[in-house]
């Protein structure tokens, strides 16, 4: 791995804002604290959160960089980061989110496996980059292809991490050719995030974003791309982000009859309140953030606060400040949409947030419903107590 090194252990860590919330040290795993994460529609670099699978890779002579392409294509290519900068450069806001967001309060139901993660398991950049389809017509696969003239059906992507999941070797990940080379999937080699250099918690010198799909397929610290024929043989596509039905368990799962999971279902949650507060008088704010997989937009988000018995419509902003319009174009339909929504309480209260996309898609009532053994997907009712007075709850 010309010019990129993984470190064997945790000795070697970049830097990290003291205000986030540790889910777990070695690997760094971690999120910002709800309120602040919807305090910007783009979420600064360090407060977005960070999830890894081993410690982080360091850049120690980026002109010896290069990534290869290689597999069941007809030109095989190296490049470097100045061949990749030089190809058309695009900007893509896209909310990126862990498949493991609100796993904790799935345990609460039932016992997952898993980092345990708040809300806060997501951030909205703007990233920067190349077009993967760009890259791949450059290796001879021309843009919407679905197969290579070899038989390449997948395209996957192999970092230099070291993995305890891949006995000590490299995360890595696929997704279908025809969504790699498909420009309005907008698949991009970033080497930004919010205008800057992308920093080493986040993928330096180059990653791979994959918009509206969890964030595992988002490969940090691309090393090779493979076109291949069947979808990645390692741990991350075959035994691990798949959804399970709540009848599965670790007795009886058989990893190879579900497929891998890619885009992820519409989501929100609230942000201004924490689980359980107790407030000085009944007028509230309720804000937070919604986002769905696969490009679709939100189309509204409902509140209630007697449970979910009535509801009534939040606004919401594309960016604080600036209105949403029903145009039908949405430019940021990879990001997320933050929600606004004054009520009041009596006493005491559930409130409660569910938002609809435009395929009308609705979030599940209740996380019985898509309790998994791994705790992905939590997309339930997001729900929090409010009690007004002095008295504790
Ligand atoms: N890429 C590598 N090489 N190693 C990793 O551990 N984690 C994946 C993905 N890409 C991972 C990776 C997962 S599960 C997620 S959710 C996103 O990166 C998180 O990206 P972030 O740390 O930039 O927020």
């Amino acid at each position: 791995m010309p010019g990129l090194q993984a470190p064997s252990d945790y000795s070697n860590e970049p830097p990290r804002h003291p205000s986030l919330k540790i889910n777990s040290k070695e690997p760094f795993n971690a999120e910002p604290h709800r309120s602040g994460l919807i305090s910007a529609y783009v979420t600064p670099v360090d407060l977005f959160y960070k999830r890894n699978h081993g410690p982080i890779p360091v850049v120690y002579d980026i002109e010896r960089y290069h990534l290869s392409v290689t597999g069941l294509i007809n030109i095989q290519r190296e490049f470097s980061m100045r061949d990749i900068r030089d190809l058309p450069k695009y900007t893509v806001t896209a909310t990126l989110q862990c498949a493991g967001n609100r796993r904790t309060a799935m345990s609460k139901t039932r016992k997952v496996r898993g980092v345990g993660w708040g809300i806060a398991a997501l951030g909205n950049a703007v990233w920067g980059g190349a077009k993967l389809a760009d890259v791949l017509e450059l290796v001879g696969v021309s843009k919407l292809a679905s197969t290579t003239s070899r038989g390449g059906k997948h395209v996957e992507f192999v970092s230099v991490d070291r993995c305890k999941e891949e006995n000590g070797g490299p995360y890595k990940a696929s997704i279908p050719l025809s969504q790699a080379t498909n420009p309005e999937f907008d698949v991009l080699l970033a080497y930004e995030m919010n205008g800057e250099t992308l920093n080493r918690d986040h993928g330096y010198p180059l990653r791979v974003v994959v918009p509206g799909v969890i964030g595992a397929r988002s490969v940090k610290w691309l090393d090779s791309i493979n076109v291949i024929a069947e979808e990645s043989q390692g741990f991350f596509t075959q035994k691990d982000y798949k959804m399970f039905p709540p009848t599965v368990n670790w007795e009886n799962i058989n990893w190879s009859t579900r497929r891998p999971q890619m885009d992820f279902p519409v989501q929100s949650a609230i942000c201004s309140l924490e689980d359980s507060n107790v407030l000085k008088d009944g007028k509230v704010t309720v804000k937070g953030y919604a986002v769905s997989g696969g490009g679709r937009g939100i189309e509204r988000v409902d509140i209630s606060v007697d449970g979910g018995k009535t509801w009534i419509e939040a606004s919401r902003y594309q960016k604080p400040g600036v209105p949403y319009v029903a145009d039908g174009i949405n430019s940021d339909k990879w990001a997320w949409v933050l929600f606004e929504a004054q009520v009041e309480v009596q006493h005491s209260a559930e409130i409660v947030a569910k938002a609809v996309d435009i395929a009308a898609n609705v979030q599940p009532e209740n996380v019985e419903t898509i309790w998994n053994l791994r705790g992905i997907l939590n997309t339930s009712w997001h729900r929090v107590d409010v009690r007004v007075g002095h008295s504790s709850m």
